[in-house]
């Protein structure tokens, strides 16, 4: 493995210090990220000592490096994760060919689009999630929260140096514009819109964590199939990062579940009513929020067919998501991929489109099947306690924003309806104001070692074989 240099002003493992241009570049936008940093990130915290982990390599053992950090000192860097031998291109139409070291000229605007949309929701999560510290359910969670927020912030500098380090000017200015647009900002906002929506409580950020990181993870599969080789190195280090926030959102969604079960056993009843006046979040009111982050979700992987998604295969820019192992046929020139399209007539039809031209959505179903592990896991718990209650995933038809299905009124089965009946149903279907209301009210920030808001149980075990009553986070 490729040892991390930490005696760099930078952290690295790319021998900065042999291309001094590209270090003086870098250096130069260090201090910005910095400001950014203070200004739009957990900065409430600046003094606090967090119980942290940082890459001290790349491999699996690389993570072994924990210890108590302030936020502003963490030692953000440049990892990529080590070079295979001999490479090969493993889909489209070079398949076969040696990888890139290089982006070919013809493809460098799609490249850096990607690069470019791909960095800019890492800093937009942390600008979402900068004011969440304060209503933290306990200090085990506070550390989680700001572990993540620290290695989103490091996953902008993956994408600054693929940036600067092969896109020259364009890509130091597309370096400054990432830390100049900022989430939910109306004249720069982020790219995406769900990198717009607010995360103002914990069951936001642990939805977001599931299904919006989820979709971070699929995106950065499917880059670390890509055919440019430093590219794909960035995002294999980054998946083993993000493989935390996959674990916080879904034992957080899970804890709430396990504690609502509980307050359900002790006063006899699943009653929405009786449950709040426990504290605790009713099933129903779960379901809800699970219904705006997953649909909101969806939409981050694009329309379900398009002539970009088939362009950046047929390339080789990007590819699905464990294309190797996943798949038989890495070409994919004359096979089809069937998706379901309205039919005009308030139905829904059949669409077989060309499968390059259908990756988006290729990519979308993979993404799904993801999503539902966690729910199979917590509707087990709920059977398990004697309840018929069943969460579910809403249709990717409904309220979706972009593609076939943008704003094409359907119920959660994704059954087309009219428009009256949609938003006559939508109380039940999305969080209100009563609803938010509610869970605002639970925020009560929890820093006693150990202890637990009254909404949520507490974690199975704490972080890296520390007990759950370790004092995570000093608040100073
Ligand atoms: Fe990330
Ligand atoms: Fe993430």
């Amino acid at each position: 493995m490729s040892a991390i240099d930490y005696f760099e002003k930078i952290p690295n493992n790319v021998d900065l210090a042999n291309d001094r241009t590209l270090q003086r570049a870098l250096e130069h936008w260090q201090p910005r990220f910095l400001e950014w940093w203070r200004e739009m990130g957990p900065n409430d915290f600046a003094s606090a000592d967090v119980y942290l982990r940082t890459a001290v390599g790349v491999d699996a053992q690389g993570w072994a490096h924990y210890g108590t950090v302030k936020m502003p000192e963490y030692r953000w860097g440049i990892f990529l994760a080590d070079p295979i031998a001999d490479r090969t291109i493993g889909f489209g139409d070079s398949f076969g060919q040696p990888v890139w070291q290089q982006v070919p000229g013809e493809f460098r605007s799609q490249f850096r689009r990607l690069i470019v949309t791909q960095g800019d929701t890492e800093p937009a999560s942390v600008e979402q999630q900068h004011r969440l510290g304060h209503t933290c359910p306990s200090l085990y969670d506070l550390r989680n929260l700001f572990q993540i927020n620290v290695e989103e912030g490091r996953h902008l500098w993956a994408m600054v140096y693929i940036l600067h380090a092969y896109f020259g000017r364009d890509g130091r200015e597309e370096a400054e514009e990432l830390l100049a647009r900022h989430s939910g900002d109306v004249d720069k906002p982020r790219i995406l819109g769900t990198f717009n929506e607010p995360i103002e409580d914990w069951l936001s950020f642990f939805c977001f964590c599931y299904f919006t990181d989820r979709d971070g993870k699929f995106q950065l599969k499917s880059l670390a199939e890509s055919s440019f080789d430093p590219l794909a190195r960035t995002c294999r280090f980054m998946l083993t990062e993000e493989a935390h926030h996959m674990f916080v959102g879904e034992t957080g969604l899970g804890r709430i579940v396990r504690r609502t079960l509980e307050v359900m056993k002790e006063i006899g009843s699943d009653g929405p009513e009786a449950i709040r006046r426990r504290g605790a979040v009713d099933l129903p009111l779960l379901q809800r929020y699970l219904n705006f982050w997953f649909s909101s979700s969806l939409d981050l992987f694009g329309s379900e067919a398009c002539s970009n998604a088939a362009t950046t295969f047929a390339s080789g820019i990007k590819g699905r998501p464990d294309e190797t192992t996943q798949y038989q046929d890495h070409v994919c020139a004359d096979s089809t991929f069937d998706i379901e399209v309205p039919d005009g007539k308030g139905g829904v039809m059949k669409d077989t489109s060309p499968m390059r031209n259908a990756m988006n959505e290729v990519l979308r179903d993979a993404y799904i099947r993801d999503c539902e592990i966690g729910l199979k896991r917590w509707n087990m718990q709920i059977k398990r306690a004697g309840y018929s209650f069943e969460l579910k995933l809403p249709s990717n038809r409904f309220r979706r924003a972009i593609g076939a299905w943008a704003n094409i009124p359907t119920d959660l089965e994704g059954r087309p309806v009219g428009r009256e009946e949609y938003d006559r149903s939508m109380p039940g279907w999305l969080p209100g104001a009563s609803d938010r209301d509610y869970v605002k009210s639970l925020m009560q920030r929890v820093v006693e070692p150990g202890k637990m808001a009254a909404w949520i149980a507490p974690p199975e075990r704490g972080v890296n074989n520390l007990s759950v009553d370790y004092e995570y986070v000093r608040l100073n």
